[in-house]
C-alpha cells in the first residue's frame, strides 16, 4: 500500500491512464505525513490492505487488485465524501460461496473507474446453467447497500458476474451512471443464469442512467422502494425491465418509479410487472415511457399478479394492487411465436391505468388476459 498526498496522484494519473502495466510504485512523499488527513490518496494493490485502511483515505485507488477467493473486497463504512477509483483490471478468485465480491457503504461516496479499467468477475468459472437455483453456490457481485447522501457509481465496466450483478438496497440519493455489465459470454450453451443487472430494494431516490446490460435475467428488477428512475438504458439477452416480483419480503411497496428512454432487445420480455400470489403490498405510480422493443421471445408487455416461488400460477390474487400505472410510447416487435401483451389481474386489483402510444406487434394476441382495467388492452 502506498499513501501519498493528492498532488502525487495527479502526477501519477496520466501515466496510469495510457499504460497497461501496473501503476508505478514509487515511494510516497512521507515528508507530507502531517497532511495525510482528509486529502489523503491511497493506492492499494491488495484487497486486504484496502479493507484495513479504507477509513484513512479520502481517495482510494484500487490498482489492479486480484481479490483472493472467498473474500469480499470490503469498502463498507467509508468516511463521508470518499472517492473510490478502480484502475486496471480487478479480478476475483474462484470459490463456491454467496459473496458479495465487492461491498461498499457510506455517505456522499463516489465510485468510478479510470479509463480502460474492468471489473472482471470471471463468471464462467461458476456458470452451470442453474444460476441461484442450484448447482454451484455462486457469489453475488456488487453490494451497493446503505449508500446515502449524494453517492454515485459512475462508468464502471463489469464483466461476467457469476450470478446477480448489482444489489442496491437501503440506499437514498444514489446515482448510477453509465455502468456497463457485459455477461454476454454466458449466453454460450445457456450457462449464465440469474445474472440480474440491477436489483433494487428498500431504497429512495435512486437514478440509474445510461446502463448497458447484456445478461440472462432481469435488466432491472425493483422489489420495493420509492423515487426510482431508470433511463437511457440498453438491455439485451435478459428478461426485461421489471418491477417485482413484489410481495413476500419485509418491504413490499413500490411507488414513484420512472423507467424511460430505453431499449430492450433479444430478451424474454420487454416491460414486466409481477406480484406474488397471496402476498400483500402495493405497486403505485409506475411510469414506463419511450421504451423500444425488438426480438422479444415471450411477452412484449407482461403484468401478472400470480407469482409463486418464481413461477406464475395462472391464478391472480389481489393483495398487491397495481394502481396509477402509466405506459406511454412503448413500441416495437416481438417474435412471431411470442405474445404481444399479457395482463393477468385479480378482480379489482389493477386500476387507474393510463396507456398511450402502446404499439407492440409481431406476436400473438393473448386470449388469457383477465380483469384488464380500463385504459389498457391485451
Ligand atoms: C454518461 O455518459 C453520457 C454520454 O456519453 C455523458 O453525457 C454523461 O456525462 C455521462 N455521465 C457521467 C456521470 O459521467
Ligand atoms: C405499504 O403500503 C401499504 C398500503 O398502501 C401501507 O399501509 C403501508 O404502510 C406501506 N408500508 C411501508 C413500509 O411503506
Ligand atoms: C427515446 O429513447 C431513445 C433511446 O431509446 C432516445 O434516444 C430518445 O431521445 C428518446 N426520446 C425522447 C423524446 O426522450
Amino acid at each position: 500500500m502506498i499513501c501519498s498526498v493528492e498532488f502525487l496522484l495527479l502526477i501519477l494519473g496520466p501515466a496510469v491512464l495510457v499504460s497497461a502495466t501496473p501503476t508505478p510504485t514509487t515511494a510516497p512523499d512521507l515528508k507530507n505525513a502531517a497532511v495525510l488527513d482528509r486529502r489523503t490518496t491511497c493506492i492499494f494493490t491488495a484487497a486486504s490492505a484496502a479493507s484495513a485502511s479504507k477509513t484513512s483515505c479520502a481517495t482510494i485507488v484500487l490498482d489492479n487488485i486480484a481479490v483472493p477467493s472467498g473474500v469480499t473486497l470490503d469498502l463498507t463504512g467509508l468516511n463521508s465524501g470518499t472517492h473510490v477509483i478502480f484502475e486496471g483490471e480487478t479480478t476475483w478468485g474462484y470459490e463456491e460461496w454467496s459473496g458479495p465480491l465487492f461491498s461498499v457503504s457510506g455517505e456522499n461516496v463516489a465510485i468510478s473507474g479510470a479509463p480502460g479499467h474492468s471489473l472482471n468477475a470471471n463468471g464462467a468459472l461458476w456458470w452451470d446453467g442453474q444460476g441461484s437455483n442450484g448447482g454451484k453456490t455462486k457469489p453475488k457481485f456488487f453490494a451497493a447497500h446503505s449508500l446515502t447522501g449524494k453517492s454515485s457509481i459512475t462508468g464502471l465496466n463489469v464483466l461476467n458476474t457469476p450470478v446477480q450483478a448489482f444489489s442496491v438496497n437501503s440506499c437514498t440519493g444514489l446515482t448510477i451512471s453509465n455502468v456497463t455489465i457485459d455477461n454476454s459470454a454466458g449466453d454460450v450453451d445457456s450457462l449464465g443464469h440469474n445474472t440480474d443487472g440491477f436489483d433494487v430494494g428498500s431504497s429512495t431516490d435512486v437514478t440509474i442512467s445510461g446502463a448497458v446490460v447484456k445478461n440472462q435475467d432481469d435488466c432491472l428488477a425493483i422489489n420495493s422502494g420509492t423515487g426510482i428512475t431508470f433511463t437511457g438504458g440498453a438491455c439485451s439477452g435478459g428478461h426485461g425491465l421489471s418491477i417485482g416480483s413484489v410481495g413476500g419480503r419485509s418491504d413490499n411497496n413500490v411507488s414513484d418509479i420512472t423507467i424511460s428512454s430505453s431499449t430492450i432487445t433479444n430478451s424474454a420480455n420487454g416491460v414486466r410487472i409481477k406480484t406474488v400470489s397471496g402476498a400483500t403490498g402495493s405497486v403505485s405510480g409506475v411510469k414506463y415511457d419511450n421504451i423500444t422493443l425488438s426480438s422479444i421471445s415471450t411477452y412484449g408487455i407482461v403484468i401478472e399478479q400470480d407469482y409463486e416461488n418464481g413461477s406464475p400460477t395462472g391464478i391472480p390474487t389481489t393483495g398487491v394492487p397495481i394502481t396509477d400505472l402509466t405506459l406511454s410510447n412503448i413500441k416495437g416487435t416481438v417474435d412471431s411465436d411470442a405474445t404481444n401483451i399479457y395482463i393477468l389481474c385479480g378482480s379489482g386489483s389493477c386500476s387507474d391505468w393510463t396507456w398511450s402510444g402502446v404499439a407492440v406487434t409481431g406476436g400473438k394476441e393473448s386470449t388469457a388476459c383477465e380483469n384488464i382495467p380500463s385504459g389498457a388492452s391485451c
